[in-house]
């Protein structure tokens, strides 16, 4: 079994408004790539990030990342030909624990995907182009997915493999498992590994990972 990380650290950052891509925003004193890559080293058998084309370097493990962000999971997964596993991470989840990268992996066990996910607190409702509300959904069924997404890597690799529009249109990589007709567990994950969009995200992560060390 070779278990290979794969973070996802091509976009732009547009949200969050900072001068340059935000895998790269100092955070809590060093670029919030390597949060999320010292994690997933210290699990993986090895890691590959996609970043912001032009900005991969000569050394190993870095490539360049693609125009929307499956596509950027696919280049990775394409410079890890060896993997069995694939853990799946955001650069811009630079919260994740090995506790929860590992939770992950071990809910792999007898399916194609186990998604770290955590129940949905806010009550969800589905609305029409007018913004009229058409729906209460039932929250107990309800979870916000993060990542680590762990995948077989085969299942992956073949889910990966669609047209560039369904790889744009896709927000996470499990969908596109599940469409392919993978088996998708989800991993009760804490809130806290939320996702960096905005810059009040960014002070929240600051103040938790001051507060961890
Ligand atoms: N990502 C990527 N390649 C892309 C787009 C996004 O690898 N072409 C990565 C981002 O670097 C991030 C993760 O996917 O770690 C989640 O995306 P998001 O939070 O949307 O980050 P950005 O796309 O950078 O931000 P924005 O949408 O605000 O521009
Ligand atoms: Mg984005």
């Amino acid at each position: 079994m070779s278990v290979v990380g794969l973070i996802a650290a091509g976009g732009s950052g547009e949200r969050l408004g900072a001068d340059g891509p935000k895998a790269f925003v100092v955070l809590a004193g060093r670029p919030m790539v390597e949060w999320s890559y010292d994690v997933l080293a210290g699990v993986c058998d090895s890691v590959v990030v996609a970043v912001p084309a032009g900005q991969e370097g000569d050394g190993p493990g870095y490539v360049a990342g693609g125009p929307c962000r499956s596509d950027s999971v696919r280049r990775a997964l394409h410079a890890a030909p060896q993997a069995t596993v694939a853990v799946v991470h955001d650069a811009a989840r630079p919260l994740v624990t090995s506790e929860l990268v590992r939770s992950c992996i071990e809910g792999l066990e007898g399916v194609d995907g186990a998604v770290a996910a955590a129940p949905v607190s806010d009550t969800v409702k589905e609305t029409d182009g007018e913004r009229m509300v058409t729906r209460t959904l039932d929250r107990a069924s309800l979870w916000a997915v993060q990542t680590p997404q762990v995948f077989r890597a085969d299942a992956l690799r073949r889910a990966l493999d669609v047209d560039d529009a369904v790889l744009a249109a896709a927000t996470d990589d499990s969908s596109l498992v599940e469409a392919s007709g993978g088996a998708v567990r989800l991993v009760e994950a804490p809130r806290e590994n939320f996702k960096v969009t905005t810059a009040l995200d960014l002070r929240l992560a600051e103040a938790i990972l001051a507060d961890r060390c």
